[in-house]
């Protein structure tokens, strides 16, 4: 008789799955007999991921190409997951961008963009498919934050407050949930090897020269068995960990300084 596996019979919608991290916490998940929902923008990179995971691990794999930066973007996600008969046990929210530079001069498409799809479409998922989650009393949330999250990101601003906004509000849910059965974490990886330095901007900056980024897949599994646990809040590497514990003994002042220091191009 073949082993039961821990996500048999469930299914994670996993946004941001054609690259990077959200490739891989698709993969954990997979490998744990999780049907998975793969979105993103790029078709023919989600259906690639698709192919390998169904074949791999057995499970039914769903590529769904979708623009979750428009607005009612995840609505119409959800709406087309529910149109193809599916249901869905728990969310990752991945999918999300970066944007380096002053806030003078932005682009403002760009800038309020991140929010949309950092913030904006996270909620907008979580809300859909939360109430049948504590109805049902399994099944839960795991939302990619970043280190970004701790502190004020001058040169970066809008990144660092989208990402706070992910962890206050992940850290919230998880009290709400406690005792249901429900579960809620929030990964908050530093670097990490994927095309998100490319498009953020950030290769020339202080911070991008400061350290090793770290492999996707150790991230993924991180936030991956932080979620198994309901481990509230997970940060990546001993270093990413110690640097994030000394923010709140920072002067803010100081601490303003330290960011602009590290996001400033070398
Ligand atoms: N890499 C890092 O150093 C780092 C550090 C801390 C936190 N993070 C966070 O980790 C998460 C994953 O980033 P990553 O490093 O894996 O970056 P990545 O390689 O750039 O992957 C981003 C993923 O999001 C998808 N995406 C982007 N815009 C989208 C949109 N409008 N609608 C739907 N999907 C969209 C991309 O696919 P398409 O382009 O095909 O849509 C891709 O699958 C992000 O939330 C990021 O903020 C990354």
């Amino acid at each position: 008789m073949a082993q039961t596996r821990r996500g048999d019979g469930q299914t994670a919608l996993v946004t941001g799955a054609s690259a990077g991290i959200g490739v891989d916490l698709a993969e954990c998940f997979a490998s744990d007999g999780y049907n998975v929902i793969l979105v993103a923008r790029t078709e023919s990179a989600l259906r690639d991921v698709a192919d390998r995971l169904a074949k791999t691990f057995a499970i039914t794999a769903t590529p769904i190409a979708a623009d979750l930066g428009a607005i009612g973007g995840g609505q119409r996600l959800a709406d087309e997951i529910t149109k193809r008969g599916l249901s869905v046990d728990v969310v990752v929210n991945n999918a999300g961008y970066g944007m380096a530079g002053a806030f003078n001069g932005s682009d403002a498409a760009e800038q309020l963009g991140m929010i949309d799809l950092n913030d904006r479409a996270l909620v907008e998922l979580t809300h859909v498919y939360w109430p049948a989650m504590m109805a049902n009393g399994r099944g839960g949330v795991l939302n990619v934050a970043s280190t970004a999250a701790f502190q004020p990101g001058p040169l970066m601003a809008i990144y660092y407050a989208s990402k706070a906004f992910v962890l206050s509000f992940s850290e919230a849910l998880w009290e709400e949930a406690r005792g249901t059965g429900v579960k809620v974490s929030c990964l908050c990886p530093g670097p990490t090897v994927s095309k998100f330095r490319e498009r953020a901007g950030t290769g020339k900056t202080r911070l991008s020269k400061a350290g090793t980024p770290m492999p996707t897949m150790i991230v993924a599994r991180m936030g991956y068995d932080a979620w198994q646990a309901n481990q509230r809040v997970a940060v990546t590497g001993f270093r990413n960990r110690f640097t994030a514990s000394l923010v709140p003994f920072l002067p803010r002042r100081v601490l303003l300084r330290i960011v602009r220091n590290l996001q400033s191009p070398i």
